[in-house]
């Protein structure tokens, strides 16, 4: 099973399309999914949040100014805040022309859409509850999602990641469902790694903050399934970086262009 792939030390990190494999498709939608996919990279990563009507939309930033047509679409809107619009008006925006003509006419998928997609493709998913601060509740509501489409059971369980920045949601998820493979968005100082290894198997720096000997601190805690923590770094998008990070010792590396990172890894 490839789900060993994300096993801890062995062999090379597995690359990660960060928001898809969004240097050459738009970030966040099905575009990027399938790019990721026609490039042979298994992991896709993505940012989930939530409408004015309550539905779970992918989308990175909390207003949809920069990768939609918001603004001209709704100029009295500003600051055209994702929690501020329906579903019905996301799904109406474009969301593939500010990248590249080439992509006009692409949507803002639903949760449920890029599930499908990914699923459909054989991929795995690195899920990321952004901002949750801002979406009481999304938590239980995700992994509803999840559950519903599949992704929580036996078969898909070793696909997917749920991971945050907010740790106070990553251990919401692990309270909900201890089954999830979850992971902190952050630097924890060493002498912390314990306390997030009640909740998280991962700890994901960005590569700034990546070295052997923090790499190491982290590898030597147990997770809350036993195992050695992880770490998934980010946003590497040149090979120089990832050669750096693969040679401290990480076991994924989350880049807008993942071709890029198999590239230098198969270099190395
Ligand atoms: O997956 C890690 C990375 O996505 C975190 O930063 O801002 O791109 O969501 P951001
Ligand atoms: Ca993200």
């Amino acid at each position: 099973d490839r789900a060993d792939a994300t096993a801890v030390r062995e062999g090379s990190p597995v690359p990660v399309a960060h928001r898809g494999a969004s240097g050459y498709a738009p970030e966040n939608t099905l575009a990027a999914v399938d790019k990721a996919h026609s490039m042979g990279i298994d992991w896709v990563e993505t940012d989930v949040q939530r409408t004015k009507d309550g539905e779970l939309i992918v989308m990175h930033d909390t207003t949809l100014s920069r990768t939609t047509d918001v603004e001209q679409r709704f100029p009295d809107r500003s600051p055209w805040k994702v929690s501020d619009f329906t579903l019905k008006e996301i799904r109406g925006l474009d969301a593939g022309g500010w990248f590249d003509s080439r992509y006009k006419g692409e949507k803002v998928p639903t949760l449920d859409q890029f599930l499908d997609r990914v699923d459909h493709n054989r991929q795995r998913l690195l899920l990321e509850l952004k901002s949750p601060e801002l979406y009481p509740g999304i938590e239980r509501q995700t992994l509803r999602e999840l559950g519903s489409e599949g992704w929580l059971g036996r078969s898909h369980r070793s696909k997917l990641i749920v991971q945050s920045f907010n740790a106070d949601a990553v251990k919401r998820v692990h309270h909900y469902r201890s089954e999830v493979k979850t992971g902190f968005l952050g630097t924890p100082k060493p002498e912390e790694l314990n306390s997030y290894a009640r909740f998280a198997d991962q700890i994901n720096p960005s590569y700034k903050d990546v070295s052997e000997s923090y790499v190491k601190a982290v590898h030597a805690v147990r997770g809350p399934h036993h195992r050695p923590l992880e770490v998934f770094t980010w946003t590497v998008n040149d090979a120089a970086t990832a050669r750096k990070v693969t040679d401290a010792g990480v076991d994924g590396i989350i880049s807008n262009k993942p071709d890029v990172v198999t590239g230098a890894l198969r270099a190395a």
